[in-house]
């Protein structure tokens, strides 16, 4: 059985202050609820001091991006030796990094292989940009999202994978639960050809984009769809604790 998570990805938004208020307005709540893997992405600089709170407690901690070198004059870069130090997973191949920053599938992929190669757990991202999605391109993208961003790599649960379509990313425009498990269903069964079926049916695949309080329970009634990535929401303690309480209340009852 897959535990489902809920991820939160604070993007670029909150200074070190903030990023520890808002922890300690949703930790006790946070960490309450059983069941779930509760993922928190701050920013870089957060990192640490939010990592200072979460000790002690079931609130794991992730960073947003990554640099698939180890060390060297990467100038503003952050290698994986530094993440591994303070949290277990890391965020890659975010549509905002692909199309604000020019990441492509073979840049995610080396990222993907160094994150696993130091031991941090990849959250993979992958989704169909608004154009695709009208052209009835969306398999199409994932598949090539998945083939490329994967490719050489070993199957390995260790990988989250997000489906986050981009047009719902940050528009109030949630895919409706009846499209995103038809598209984690296909990205399931392309991850069976490409590794196993075992393999597979063991990761958890999450849906991303305008998850909120009210919509997190058309997502996680599906039992393919194994929690949720969450951005705007995330930075509302009360309503990602609510998303948090919902999934485990929800996965509990119906899977
Ligand atoms: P959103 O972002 O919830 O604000 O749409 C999701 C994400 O980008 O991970």
């Amino acid at each position: 059985m897959r535990i489902p998570f809920v991820i939160g990805n604070w993007k670029m938004n909150t200074t070190v202050a903030q990023a520890t208020t808002l922890v300690r307005d949703m930790l006790a709540g946070l960490d309450r609820v059983k069941g779930v893997h509760k993922v928190l992405c701050p920013p870089f600089v957060s990192l640490s001091a939010v990592g200072d709170l979460l000790k002690g407690s079931s609130v794991m901690l992730g960073a947003q991006d990554m640099c698939a070198k180890t060390k060297g004059a990467y100038t503003g870069e952050i290698s994986p030796l530094m993440l591994a130090e303070l949290c277990q997973f890391v965020i890659l191949g975010h549509s905002e990094r692909r199309q604000y920053f020019g990441e492509t599938d073979q840049i995610v992929n080396a990222k993907i292989i160094s994150a696993l190669k130091h031991g941090l757990r990849p959250i993979f991202c992958i989704g169909e940009k608004l154009e695709d999605h009208e052209a009835g391109m969306t398999e199409e993208v994932v598949a090539r999202q998945l083939a490329e961003g994967l490719s050489a790599i070993t199957g390995s649960t260790a990988i989250v994978i997000a489906y986050e379509p981009v047009w719902a990313i940050g528009t109030g425009k949630a895919a409706s639960g009846e499209q995103a498990v038809a598209t984690i269903g296909f990205i399931r069964d392309t991850l069976a050809r490409l590794w196993t079926n075992e393999i597979a049916c063991n990761l958890a695949i999450l849906y991303g984009g305008s998850v909120t309080g009210d919509n997190i329970a058309e997502f996680v009634s599906y039992k393919e769809i194994d929690g949720a990535l969450v951005g705007g929401a995330s930075l509302r303690a009360e309503e990602f604790v609510h998303i948090a309480e919902q999934t485990a209340i929800i996965a509990k009852a119906s899977h």
